[in-house]
């Protein structure tokens, strides 16, 4: 099972993120890093700051509360694999993105 997210492509800041609702458990950011487009749990796996509000270099976006780095193509911390957040299949549809979150067991 999976439900999806649009987002339109002109609402997510080139080099920055916007921030996703999606439900009381989930809050997507959504980064541009020119024409890609990454999706990931906006909570950072340390203790819940806010990545969208990080600064990104590459692929790697740093936490604002306490520094911890994730890297958004795979969601691990490149210093300490053992910290996750969760990633987001993102499909452009011209001027749409589509974000698939999957749901159920
Ligand atoms: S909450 Fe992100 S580094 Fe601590």
């Amino acid at each position: 099972m999976e439900r999806d997210v649009r987002v339109g492509v002109g609402a997510v800041p080139d080099g920055g993120a916007l921030v996703v609702p999606v439900d009381a458990e989930l809050t997507l950011a959504v980064f541009r890093l020119g024409e890609r487009f990454y999706a990931v749990d906006n909570a950072c796996p340390h203790k819940g700051g806010p990545l969208a509000e990080g600064a990104v270099e590459g692929t790697v976006v740093t936490c604002p509360w306490h520094g911890f780095t994730v890297d958004l193509g795979t969601g691990r911390c490149p210093r300490n694999p053992w910290l996750r957040v969760r990633t987001f299949a993102v499909a452009r549809e011209d001027d749409t993105l589509r974000i698939v979150i999957p749901t159920g067991p």
